[in-house]
């Protein structure tokens, strides 16, 4: 009866108990959930008395599988046998005639979905909602999980609450992120077997509250007054690190926005070591269940006010990259990226700074999934990127890496035109390069734009707060499907612009 009482706790109130000595899950192991599949092996933990004996059953319609723990320090523990994709199964925990049951459990991949408000965006908030919506309802097997937001000045080891229980699509799919949803939908409908989706993101955040304190020492980001959920680590704290004992597939990441006035110039550093730090902790936590390099995706930032001059989304666009442009790259490896640039919404009832079409970005990361995280042969999903540029006196040639879809533009790419060696010359100036001819994997550039005493010191493609119009930059790929990413390229000292 005490059992039942705690789980009825949990929904009613959204917070979790305190059922000290009575045999129940950590928070988010409940009914419908879906646990990691095969190769890897489900970790699954709860609570029970000091010293007792956990019986662990899968029971299934095909399988049964036993497994012992004892509870020490309050906790139980097992890491299951590799479960093929599929179900449902009912996991139980008993100690002698105490049960705690969980029901309609499936096993398939695992993905986290975090960052801010663009993760938090809802799935009623999107373009054609309702539509998405009914749609849901053809996706039982792909099962939602939320995190209630919370903060802590200490590393919790369980949520202090939990939003949107393990769920069935569509029941409470409307609150739900939408991004991470159609995500997994997209991902659903390649791979054909359960997907189970933990949303734990908070709005308005910059970075700094999701890294533990070795990301912010490695980057020199510690000492950081004030409060709320902005706050070194707070939110690592209460709703990341508590998810560390659980055996999960990857994670996608939209998040970006609120550092692009906040510790700007350290962001390149501060991601790339976050990806980092989430992948030794989750491997440590699940006993190394979950790989050491697992996929980790996220979405390029987007657009927000048209009319902005300022430097700082494509200062974060390029810092989201290691300052490579791309990804995976060495820095970052087994990463994708969805880009954004190319999707804004001046309209949006919700301020431009959150795009409606959340379609298409779902859609590019679960491309960049398939081909990082599933291995998927010939799958594209990275827009052209220069593998070479070349300058003469009269015309800069970009060759990309792949053919490209390439409509004349007169600004989108701009010359830095410099009187001196240095390229930092100060009186050096951006100058825009109108597009003159193309061809299947080329572009050239005029580069008269300069004066005659003036070299091409840099170059740069989309280099603005809002670059185009809806779905329509000067340069995709051949299927028009990706668009090219922002780049900046220096003479010196990369020496990225080679002279011919
Ligand atoms: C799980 O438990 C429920 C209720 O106890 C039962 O109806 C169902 O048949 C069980 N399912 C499996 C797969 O064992
Ligand atoms: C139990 O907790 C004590 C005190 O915090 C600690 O010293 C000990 O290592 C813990 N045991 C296990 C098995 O985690
Ligand atoms: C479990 O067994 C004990 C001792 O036999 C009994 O007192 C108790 O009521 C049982 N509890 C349940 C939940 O059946
Ligand atoms: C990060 O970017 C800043 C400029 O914003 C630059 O000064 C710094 O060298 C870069 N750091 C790394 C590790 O690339
Ligand atoms: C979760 O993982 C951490 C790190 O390995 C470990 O210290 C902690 O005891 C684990 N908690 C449980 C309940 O297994
Ligand atoms: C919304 O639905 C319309 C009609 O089916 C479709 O043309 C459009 O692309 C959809 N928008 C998004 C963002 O998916
Ligand atoms: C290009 O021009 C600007 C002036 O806007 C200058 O500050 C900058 O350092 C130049 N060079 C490069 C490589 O960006």
């Amino acid at each position: 009866m005490a059992i039942r009482l705690c789980g009825f706790f949990i929904l009613v109130a959204a917070s979790i108990q305190d059922c000290d000595g009575v045999l129940r899950f950590a928070s988010y192991y409940q009914d419908h959930m879906v646990l990691q599949k095969s190769p890897e092996r489900a970790v699954v933990w709860g609570y029970g008395s000091e010293g007792a004996q956990v019986k662990f059953t899968l029971s299934g319609q095909y399988q049964q599988k036993i497994s012992q723990a004892t509870v020490t320090n309050g906790t139980w523990r097992v890491t299951l046998d590799p479960v093929e994709a599929g179900g449902p199964y009912n996991v139980t925990a008993a100690v002698l005639n105490i049960t705690a049951v969980l029901t309609d459990v499936l096993f398939g991949d695992i993905w986290l979905c975090g960052g801010q408000s663009n993760m938090l965006f809802e799935v009623s908030q999107i373009f054609n909602a309702s539509e998405e919506l009914k749609r849901a309802a053809h996706y039982p097997h792909v099962r939602t999980f939320m995190a209630t937001l919370a903060q802590s000045k200490t590393e919790q080891t369980d949520l202090i609450g939990v939003q949107i229980p393990w769920s069935v699509p569509p029941l409470y799919l409307s609150g739900f992120s939408a991004v991470c949803w159609l995500f997994g939908r997209d991902l659903y409908d390649k791979l054909q077997y359960p997907i189970g989706l933990v949303e734990s993101c908070w709005g308005g955040t910059p970075i700094e509250p999701w890294c533990s304190s070795r990301v912010l020492q490695h980057c020199g980001l510690l000492q950081e007054p004030g409060g709320g959920p902005k706050v070194n680590s707070v939110l690592w704290n209460a709703m990341i690190h508590p998810l560390l004992n659980m055996t999960i597939k990857g994670a996608i990441w939209y998040q970006g926005e609120s550092n692009t006035n906040y510790h700007q110039e350290k962001y390149n550093c501060s991601f790339p070591a976050m990806i980092d730090d989430w992948r030794m902790a989750f491997h440590q936590g699940s006993g190394g269940q979950t790989a050491l390099d697992f996929p980790f995706g996220f979405v390029q930032l987007s657009t927000c006010e048209k009319k902005s001059n300022s430097d700082a989304y494509p200062n974060i666009r390029w810092h989201q990259t290691a300052d490579t442009g791309f990804v995976p790259n060495p820095r970052m490896q087994k990463t994708f990226m969805a880009v954004a640039m190319d999707l804004p919404d001046e309209n949006s009832p919700y301020g431009s700074i959150h795009p409606r079409d959340k379609q298409d970005v779902a859609f590019r990361l679960s491309l960049g999934a398939r081909a990082v995280a599933y291995g998927e042969q010939d799958v594209a999903f990275r827009g052209p990127f220069p593998s070479q540029i070349l300058s003469t006196p009269k015309y800069l040639k970009i060759t990309y890496d792949q053919k490209v879809s390439v409509t004349p533009s007169e600004n989108i790419f701009e010359i830095n035109c410099s009187e001196s060696e240095s390229p930092w010359d100060p009186k050096a100036h951006w100058v825009p390069a109108p597009i003159m001819q193309w061809g299947l994997t080329t572009v050239q550039l005029s580069t008269s734009v300069c004066s005659p005493t003036e070299q091409v010191a840099a170059l740069r493609y989309a280099w603005r707060n809002w670059p185009c119009d809806f779905k329509a930059c000067p340069i995709y790929s051949a299927s028009k499907i990706l668009p090219a990413p922002p780049f900046i390229a220096n003479r010196t000292p990369a020496k990225v612009i080679n002279e011919l």
